[in-house]
């Protein structure tokens, strides 16, 4: 029997276009004859799924059900693409956990601390790996300027905790653009951190899991020509070099990969799973050390994304990944 796959694209987020994007790669790789696949638009006010002939059905929410000319179409589950809220930071993961609908990523509560950029540090912290020193601004706080830049040094990273693409990120370096940079990241989220600076080259592992075992990717190495790997920079052909597998040696790189199989078991992952660390170069106090930025647990994609150019390198083929993901999601609810 062909498994019905609800593939969830879209969301609220900046990064609606792109999750298109990744869903429609992934709808054209995934295995025809073992799926049925449904392409749905997640977006605030309705979850839209658009047939072949460009006909509109509205998913019923209360049963997670479609009705496609008088029939009614059950899922056996749900394949989640949408970067950023409400696909990446448990709110879909929670849905469909109460329509007892298996999907491909991380749980409810993996989702939400990922998603939680100060929550996830700590966490990370707590199991050994490097974090960068962190300053938690709510907006009811007072902002003690001195206090927050001897604590940080200069230069800073201020972001917002929950969100992506580098939007609402601001590298400060002087102590006066300290507060706009906070007014910034504060249009974006209610929650902003402002982080020590971490000088070094960027490094990013791909993981998932396959028949319960875990499949780490070669690294990749991210040069951005801007100077920091911003909106920008992530978007515009040509301003960011990706170099998979990073050449930074035998045993740098495996332990980078360590860090991140041990992150992806104590965090209780699941499906495709993106780690970003800075490896720190010699002007910093502890040159030569990954310092854990972020988890991605739905990354980019698309056949010019990160992880899917990881698996490639390796002969795993976006048809394989998707399968072998999807398999595991079916096989192990
Ligand atoms: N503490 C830091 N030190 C150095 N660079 C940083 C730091 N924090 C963020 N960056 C830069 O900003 C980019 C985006 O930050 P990140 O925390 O990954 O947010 P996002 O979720 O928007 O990708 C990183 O890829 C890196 O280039
Ligand atoms: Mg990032």
């Amino acid at each position: 029997m062909k498994k019905n796959i609800a593939l969830l694209t879209g969301g609220y987020s900046e990064e609606y276009e792109i999750s298109v994007k990744s869903g429609k790669v992934v709808a054209g790789h995934l295995d025809h004859d073992l799926f049925n696949i449904f392409l749905i638009r997640v977006t605030e006010k309705r979850w839209i799924y658009l047939d072949e002939e460009n006909q509109e059905s509205e998913v019923n929410l209360n049963d997670f059900t479609l009705s496609i000319r008088g029939e009614k179409v059950f899922f056996d589950a749900a394949l989640i693409v949408i970067h950023g809220t409400p696909g990446e930071d448990g709110k879909i993961q929670g849905y469909l956990d109460m329509m007892k609908i298996p999907y491909n990523t991380c749980g409810r509560v993996t989702s939400s601390l990922t998603f939680n950029k100060f929550f996830c540090n700590e966490v990370a912290g707590r199991f050994g790996v490097n974090t960068a020193k962190t300053w938690y601004l709510h907006e009811r706080d007072e902002i003690m300027v001195d206090e927050i830049l001897n604590f940080t040094g200069l230069p800073c990273f201020v972001k917002p905790n929950s969100n992506g693409s580098s939007v609402g990120i601001t590298k400060v370096k002087q102590a006066e653009d300290l507060l706009p940079a906070i007014e910034k990241s504060f249009s974006v989220d209610s929650e902003t951190l402002i982080q020590q600076f971490i000088p070094g080259t960027e490094i990013t592992c791909g993981i998932y899991e396959k028949d319960g075992k875990l499949v780490v990717l070669p690294l990749t190495q991210i040069i951005s020509h801007k100077e920091w790997f911003d909106y920008e920079a992530k978007y515009t052909e040509g301003l960011a070099d990706e170099i998979t597998p990073a050449p930074i040696g035998e045993t740098l790189s495996k332990e980078c990969r360590d860090i991140s199989a041990m992150l992806y078991r104590k965090l209780n992952c699941r499906g495709i799973v993106r780690f970003d660390y800075i490896l720190a170069d010699a002007s910093f106090e502890e040159k030569n050390r990954f310092w854990f930025l972020e988890v991605n647990t739905i990354p980019g994609l698309s056949e010019a994304s990160i992880v899917p150019r990881q698996a490639a390198n390796v002969g795993i083929s976006l048809k394989q990944l998707f399968t072998d993901v999807l398999n595991e999601t079916i096989n192990n609810y």
